[in-house]
């Protein structure tokens, strides 16, 4: 099957379709996989080629054969017209919103957004004359009274970074799209897989490659997609920027490509076995993961989503520091680090409130991300039970 083909395998459902695309076996003399193209320069025929850019790819820069099969691949995934790669989820994200601001414009943000975007917001376009505002994730129609004449764009996450609010994605983009504004979201938490962006009207779709697509914690990636009418603007912003991937990372992402399905399903298998477990602990205070029915925005996420992934929150109930860290401290399994979508279960203690502006976070005991990998959650569980232990003797200790 031909990578040139890919429109025929559109009627197919999304795993068979992850096995097939960005793959040209005729082209790889056979083989299974894509080799991996490795360059710079790109020779030409003919100086009449050279002055006319009459090649398929004419610098290394600008892509090889290796960064189209994913591109291409992603696009159909997503039901993008086109897609750019980065190497990092950040860069994919300061890419897309450099693509639809200049200075002057007004840019509306997610107050629930992850920590190094608010950052490039407040330092970098600050600089570059873009102001922000920060939104309550939950706003809803609200959006339109933030709206001013001059605003150009509307950054959401959902779920929200930490918190995992659910935000109404339609209800916003008919309202940014009414006043001319651009939507973005960063899907990270659900992929294409498990949230439609394009679908239901997000211009440009954010993805940090680094967690799902890799899955084995082993790179740094990113990628964002373009509706026809925002492709042109994101891909020659990318093009400026000089951002480019290297082939070997883009190789591992293609081989996370064929798997990421079945590792997302089974991902949100254990987080819901874990997430339910957890509820039922006298020491949380809540859980929150959308996918959960007492979730606020449950019915958002099931009117919306296709399915969860394996990243959600938990509050305890009121403990003291040094409680929760001998909880921690001691865990057998759990990895405690910040990047996740990999095979390897992790928990890092979190303070959502630090960072927001336009609402405050509201919860009386200390606050833990968790992420489900791999691994059996009756060890897990285990794990976890022993940690509880040990926050329940810190707490009474002298
Ligand atoms: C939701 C979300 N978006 C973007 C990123 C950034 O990805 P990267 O680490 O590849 O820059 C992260 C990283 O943790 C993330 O959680």
């Amino acid at each position: 099957m031909s990578r040139r083909t890919s429109d025929a395998l559109h009627h197919f459902r999304p795993s068979t379709r992850l096995t097939h695309l960005g793959r040209d076996t005729a082209a790889q003399h056979g083989f299974v996989n894509p080799p991996i193209y490795r360059g710079s320069t790109v020779l030409f025929d003919s100086m009449d080629d050279l002055l006319n850019d009459r090649a398929e790819f004419t610098y290394g820069l600008l892509g090889n054969p290796s960064t189209a099969a994913l591109q291409d691949a992603w696009s159909d995934l997503a039901g993008a017209a086109g897609t750019i790669l980065a190497p990092s989820g950040l860069m994919a994200i300061t890419t897309a919103l450099l693509a639809v601001l200049q200075a002057g414009d007004h840019l509306l943000v997610t107050d629930s957004v992850y920590g190094p975007t608010r950052s490039f917001c407040d330092k970098m376009l600050k600089r570059f004359g873009v102001e922000t505002t920060y939104y309550d994730p939950r706003v809803g129609t609200g959006i339109n009274e933030l709206i001013r004449p001059n605003t150009r764009a509307v950054f959401l996450e959902s779920p929200g970074s930490l918190t995992f609010e659910i935000q109404d994605v339609p209800a916003i983009t008919e309202i940014a799209h009414a006043h001319g504004a651009a939507v973005i979201l960063d899907n990270t938490w659900a992929t294409p897989l498990l949230f439609d962006a394009h679908g239901h009207g997000v211009d440009i779709v954010v993805e940090a490659g680094t967690k799902y697509l890799s899955g084995a914690s082993d790179l740094l990636f990113g990628l964002a997609s373009a509706t026809e009418k925002y492709w042109p603007a994101l891909r020659s912003t990318h093009l400026a920027l000089g951002s480019t991937v290297g082939p070997e990372d883009v190789f591992l992402c293609l081989r996370g490509l064929r798997t990421m399905l079945l590792r997302l399903r089974e991902s949100e298998r254990q987080a819901l076995d874990m997430a339910h477990w957890l509820a039922q602990r006298p020491e949380v205070a809540q859980v929150l993961h959308p996918a959960l029915e007492q979730h606020p925005d449950h019915t958002l996420w099931q009117r919306d989503y296709t399915g969860s992934s394996g990243l959600f929150s938990i509050i305890l109930q009121p403990a003291p520091q040094h409680a929760v860290a001998a909880m921690l401290d001691g865990l057998q399994l759990f990895g405690m680090g910040y990047s996740w979508g990999g095979f390897e279960s992790l928990v890092t203690p979190i303070d959502p409130g630090a960072i927001r502006t336009a609402t405050s976070w509201q919860a009386n005991g200390p606050a833990l991300r968790f992420y489900i990998g791999l691994e059996d959650t009756q060890d897990l569980k285990d794990d976890l039970d022993a940690g509880f232990a040990r926050l329940r003797t810190a707490q009474t200790a002298p």
